[in-house]
């Protein structure tokens, strides 16, 4: 409880003139519009318990829910900010850090519901871990390492060109990706909970073992068209590879470095961003498209549902990527589908 702490965490006392002019005759009014002065308390409640956690006095009226965070980190140091999450419904969505408690529709005492996110980590790590992972076990495989194939196999070479091709594909992907991670994307998030590191991990990893495992087999082999069929994949890998990595650069400059903007992206000059012209999440549809032409290229049927299941899972965070652009931007263009162009 931090009640008695009242003192010592309130913001900043302001006088009636602070905010620019004297409070709302109506107090127990929401204040959602512009020019309504927060009359300065917030509490704080557990969401699932509704117990009282912290109460904050004379909280200044344009204090962010950043600095609300800040205050009750101080009293219940466990949840540092990251880990917190604030709610005007216990089962509604969490504020922005940058929101203004003064545009907040809330009362004469703001109530706040906190949910702990549980421990977090940075998004930058996971995303190496996730990615350096497929790379190194890959190349485990390829190089058959003793106690994979059987020990006359240990570190022999396959004689398929297509496996080597495979190898330098897939290690130029996950290579592409931590290079975008360090020097290209400009997360809006700092963190996410340790937790997702695990099921993302097991994602990852599990399915470049399984890819690799079969790809790099002594008794692999290649595909039934022959060259051919690894020209055109190799074709549609390079395409999608080039198509996602303009995609990431168009996002990036969207977001002026340090900053958390939000624009509706556009085609620019360069010809692989023009399918912004049909869906909202162009970068999902070219990654999908790589691991098709790397499923063509290798025909291995672990690469198949690997692709599967991505574009599974990238369907669903399009569609709410969508769904969201279309909420906050009302003149976004209408033709854009979520990553399938006229179609999902
Ligand atoms: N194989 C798979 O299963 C799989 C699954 C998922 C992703 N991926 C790969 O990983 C890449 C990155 O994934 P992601 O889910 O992070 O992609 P994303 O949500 O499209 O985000 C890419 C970057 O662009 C920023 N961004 C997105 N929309 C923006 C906008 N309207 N204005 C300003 N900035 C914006 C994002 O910032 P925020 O931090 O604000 O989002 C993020 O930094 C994908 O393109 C794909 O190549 C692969």
């Amino acid at each position: 409880m931090c009640e008695s702490h009242r003192r010592q965490v309130w913001l900043v006392t302001e006088s009636s003139q602070a905010g620019g002019g004297p409070r709302n005759a109506d107090t127990n009014a929401p204040h959602a519009d512009q020019d309504a002065e927060f009359p300065g308390q917030v509490e704080i409640l557990d969401a699932k318990t509704r117990e009282k956690l912290c109460f904050l006095d004379k909280v200044e009226p344009h204090a962010t829910i950043a600095e609300i965070k800040n205050l009750f980190t101080k009293t219940h140091p466990q949840w540092y900010p990251a880990r917190q999450s604030l709610r005007l419904d216990p089962k509604g969505k969490s504020l922005k850090d940058e929101d203004v408690l003064q545009k907040l529709p809330v009362g004469t005492t703001a109530t706040l519901y906190f949910r702990d996110l549980g421990a977090q980590i940075s998004w930058v790590t996971v995303f190496l871990t996730e990615y350096a992972g497929p790379l190194f076990i890959y190349l485990l495989f390829y190089f058959r390492v003793p106690f994979i194939y059987g020990h006359k196999y240990d570190f022999t070479s396959s004689r398929h060109t297509v496996v080597h091709l495979a190898c330098i594909c897939h290690s130029f992907h996950y290579i592409k990706r931590l290079l975008e991670t360090l020097f290209v994307h400009r997360f809006s998030h700092g963190t996410m909970p340790l937790r997702n590191i695990f099921k993302n991990c097991t994602y990852y990893w599990g399915f470049a073992a399984w890819m690799a495992y079969y790809i790099n087999h002594p008794l692999y082999t290649p595909p039934t068209y022959g060259a051919q069929q690894v020209k055109l994949a190799l074709a549609i890998f390079v395409i999608c590879q080039l198509g996602n990595f303009s995609i990431h650069m168009a996002l990036r400059d969207l977001r002026p470095a340090g900053s958390k903007t939000r624009k509706i992206p556009y085609p620019t000059k360069n010809p692989f961003t023009w399918l912004f012209l049909l869906v909202s999440c162009p970068n999902y549809t070219y990654e999908v498209g790589s691991w098709i032409g790397f499923a063509i290229m290798t025909q291995c049927l672990p690469v198949a549902l690997f692709s599967l299941v991505g574009f599974t899972q990238m369907t669903i965070w399009a569609k709410g990527k969508h769904r969201s652009y279309l909420k906050e931007f009302r003149d976004y263009p209408p033709l854009r589908m979520p990553i399938i162009p006229f179609l999902l």
